[in-house]
């Protein structure tokens, strides 16, 4: 028998861990609901902003390797209308979250006011954490990101996630989220960096922009170590993101503390039916192990909740 792979956070039940997480795939609704068929339980929207501004258009924006992924992509062009036009349909086919900038605070006011008048997300994501944005406009505050989540907690009941990068995780400002319940789940990482690659061919940067945010497999073990140290500390359930491209990697962030995992570079270059393949794993793992997977999250911290044996082999 397959055992149960549902997460739970806060009152939203997901049919198991798997979220495609936000960027330039998730700029339109197409991609997003091929995940949902193909097997992922939530998806999540490009980063909105109210005013979508001009920004430069770097081509390349993107760059990858088997070991990480570099992008310098900020365009972010999809407006609001959008998706609240678009919502319904992607949520026949599974949990949509919201994801907005902590840069302007009086978006994440706007931005959930105007879907309270229509149909609402699942859930939302306070995006303050860009490396590649944070090199080009400044980085964001804690201040900005605190501003933007009371802002959104004013104008909705549904779960708001804050999304980090191991670039400005600040244990006492997170303590300060906590206490304050303002965030209902922490998200570590978003890309690190920025960093550089060069084509030896031309001796040239691969991407125009030079600079640009680090993801893939490379950022894994920095995520996870992250995450593993935060969830001794604090009792805000957390997403993991950075390199997941199988069941095993879940697995890993699962154990390290994770209640549900994000994925990006992995399914921009595979496509969305690695999200089928991943769950079809994951149903083998509790399966072959007689668990529901929830029973593993934190595993790797407790040494032995289900027994030295299970985290050590
Ligand atoms: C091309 C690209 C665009 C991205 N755009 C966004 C974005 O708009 N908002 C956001 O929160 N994260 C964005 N991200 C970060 C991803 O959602 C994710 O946090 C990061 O890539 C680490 O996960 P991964 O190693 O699975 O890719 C982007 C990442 C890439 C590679």
């Amino acid at each position: 028998m397959v055992k149960n792979l549902e997460m739970t956070l806060g009152n939203l039940v997901f049919k198991n861990p798997l979220i495609l997480g936000s960027g330039t795939i998730t700029e339109r609704k197409e991609f997003p609901i091929k995940s949902l068929d193909s097997g992922a339980a939530a998806v999540i929207s490009r980063t909105l902003r109210i005013k979508n501004e001009h920004r430069p258009l770097f081509r390349p924006s993107v760059y990858y390797n088997d070991h990480y992924m570099l992008n310098s992509d900020n365009q972010n062009i999809t407006p609001v209308n959008y998706w609240v036009e678009e919502i319904p349909e992607i949520k026949k086919h599974g949990l949509v979250g919201i994801s907005i900038s902590a840069r302007n605070p009086a978006d994440s006011s706007d931005i959930a006011e105007i879907f309270k008048t229509n149909v609402e997300p699942d859930f939302y994501e306070i995006n303050f954490s860009c490396s590649h944005s944070a090199l080009l406009y400044g980085k964001i505050s804690y201040k900005s990101a605190r501003s933007s989540l009371s802002n959104a907690r004013n104008k909705t009941n549904k779960p708001i996630f804050l999304k980090l990068s191991l670039d400005n995780i600040v244990l006492d400002e997170l303590k300060g989220i906590e206490k304050e319940e303002l965030a209902d789940a922490f998200v570590m990482s978003n890309s690190i960096g920025p960093g550089l690659a060069i084509n030896i061919k031309t001796g040239r940067p691969y991407l125009q922009s030079v600079y640009g945010g680090v993801t893939g497999p490379a950022i894994k073990p920095f995520v996870l170590r992250s995450i593993y140290d935060i969830k001794q500390k604090l009792d805000t359930p957390i997403v993991g993101v950075g390199g997941i491209s199988s069941s095993d990697d879940v697995l890993e962030y699962l154990m390290a503390g994770s209640s549900l995992v994000e994925i990006y570079s992995a399914a921009h270059i595979k496509g969305p039916s690695i999200f089928g393949e991943i769950k079809n794993a994951l149903e083998a793992y509790s399966k072959n192990n007689n668990v529901d997977l929830k029973s593993v999250i934190g595993c790797a911290l407790e040494g032995g909740i289900y027994g030295e044996e299970r985290c050590s082999s």
